[in-house]
């Protein structure tokens, strides 16, 4: 499984780049205006210096456009960019046919808002290279956000697509953890959720008396 980091804070990313684990990047607007990058010049900017963070990762940046020639023309550019570069698309009609152009003309895809199977699949048989189902926002509004990443996996098997199944809105530790039970290809987390993955306290006592039991002798 593919472990991405949901955010576009330099230093998060930089710290599980650090890791060794890290195999890419997922950003959106909001992201990106928590860390209050604003203005075209900017933003392209903070894509580029995080494709360089992340080596040879996938970095998903999302387009602004809700109009089929606008997100051509902007996922066009953002793939010029860098060739990391996944251009995120919003799962609406025009989403659906920029995917279509974009795919047929070698640019990786992420279909973002993804919240039911019907939509996963008209992504990929546009060709998307990953769908994107939000997880923590299904749950919050009492859906079962885990149940829908399983179906799809279960569908895209079942048919053979090759658009790999990305769960994201991970809220916590177990979510990634159900993910990799469920056979999710890739998960998108915060920071905090890929270190909770660390921790165990048997882990912690387990090394402290090891190295007790080694000072004993070794003054
Ligand atoms: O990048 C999309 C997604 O991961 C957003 O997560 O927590 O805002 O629902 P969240």
């Amino acid at each position: 499984m593919k472990f991405f980091i949901d955010t576009a804070n330099l230093e998060q990313i930089k710290e599980a780049n650090d890791l060794g684990i890290l195999d890419g990047v997922t950003t959106n607007p909001s992201l990106m205006a928590k860390e209050g990058i604003s203005g075209k010049e900017n933003i392209m900017n903070h894509y580029k210096t995080i494709c360089e963070i992340v080596d040879g990762g996938d970095v998903s940046a999302e387009v602004i456009s809700t109009d089929f020639e606008g997100m051509i023309r902007e996922g066009e550019e953002l793939a010029a960019l860098h060739e990391q570069i996944v251009v995120k698309i919003p799962a609406i009609k025009d989403g659906i046919k920029a995917i279509k152009y974009l795919s047929s003309k070698g640019i990786k895809t992420n279909c973002t808002l993804i919240f039911n199977v019907g939509q996963a699949l008209l992504a990929a048989k546009a060709g998307a290279t990953y769908v994107s189902p939000f997880v923590g926002r299904l749950d919050d509004i009492s859906s079962d956000g885990l149940q829908l990443i399983q179906d799809i996996v279960h569908v895209f098997n079942y048919y053979g697509y090759d658009t790999q199944v990305l769960a994201a809105s991970i809220r916590h530790t177990m979510h990634i953890v159900e993910c990799m039970r469920i056979g999710a290809d890739v998960v998108t987390a915060p920071l905090n959720a890929i270190m909770g993955l660390m921790k165990h306290p048997l882990t912690d006592i387990g090394l402290q008396k090891f190295l007790d039991d080694y000072h004993k002798l070794n003054k």
